[in-house]
């Protein structure tokens, strides 16, 4: 796993942006569609703004995600109201391509079954994402797999829910899925990840993060968090 370090978030954002524009040219090029997860949180927002300037076959693209608060449409927790901000608002690319974890139904067990589907009519059975873009938690977590829940074991299943977590049930890919990724790109800044990250570098077991596979991964870090 390799990790390239930059002097702030803003920069990191933008060489993270850059890759995933490549990655995207050479997918299409390889297989004609680049499928692509996008998590959550507060760093990934100014990385796709980033993306939405870049040249690439956007008609060819689709997001999933990586992960979803269960919240209502609309709500700042939801994942998806930034994403369509950051990417709708900015770029070629069209609302159907972006396709949003049914956290609304009142069958959230079947909704996560429904968006495993999605995703292996959009990437084969079973889905093998072309990238997936992971941050990281102070506490280690990464996607929903946090700390403590049931969901760190789920093995027969490629998006599950777990229980409450900072308020909110969410729904998430689990590690089958995510470690079937043609490529992982971490997006890892601030002083508050300096311990998490060392953890991961480190493939440390006792963190979410250090569970997943390291070898198709690149980290983008910035010097806070990569403490240089
Ligand atoms: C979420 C995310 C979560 C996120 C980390 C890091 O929905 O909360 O998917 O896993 O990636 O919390 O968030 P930051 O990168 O914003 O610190």
């Amino acid at each position: 796993m390799t990790i390239e370090v930059f002097a702030d978030d803003e920069s990191t954002a933008q060489a993270a942006a850059k890759a995933i524009a490549d990655e995207a040219r050479a997918s299409v090029a390889a297989r004609g569609q680049f499928v692509m997860a996008v998590s959550g949180g507060r760093t990934p927002w100014i990385m796709l703004r980033a993306l939405a300037n870049e040249s690439v076959p956007w008609e060819k693209l689709h997001i999933v995600q990586v992960d979803e608060r269960v919240a209502p449409p609309g709500d700042p927790d939801r994942n998806l109201t930034h994403l369509r901000e950051s990417l709708l608002e900015h770029s070629p690319i069209r609302a159907e391509q972006i396709h949003a974890m049914p956290v609304e139904s009142s069958n959230l067990e079947a909704a996560a079954a429904d968006y495993a589907a999605t995703l292996r009519q959009l990437a084969g059975s079973p889905p093998v994402l072309d990238l997936i873009h992971l941050g990281l938690g102070p506490d280690g977590h990464t996607a929903s797999l946090v700390p403590g829940d049931p969901v760190l074991k789920v093995t027969d299943a490629d998006v599950a829910l777990t229980g409450v977590y900072q308020k909110r049930r969410r729904m998430t890919l689990t590690y089958p899925v995510i470690n079937r990724a043609r490529r992982i790109l971490w997006l890892v800044t601030g002083s508050e990840k300096v311990d998490p990250l060392a953890r991961l570098r480190a493939a440390d077991p006792s963190i979410p993060a250090g569970r997943v596979s390291q070898e198709r991964a690149l980290i983008f870090a910035d010097r806070a968090a990569a403490k240089v």
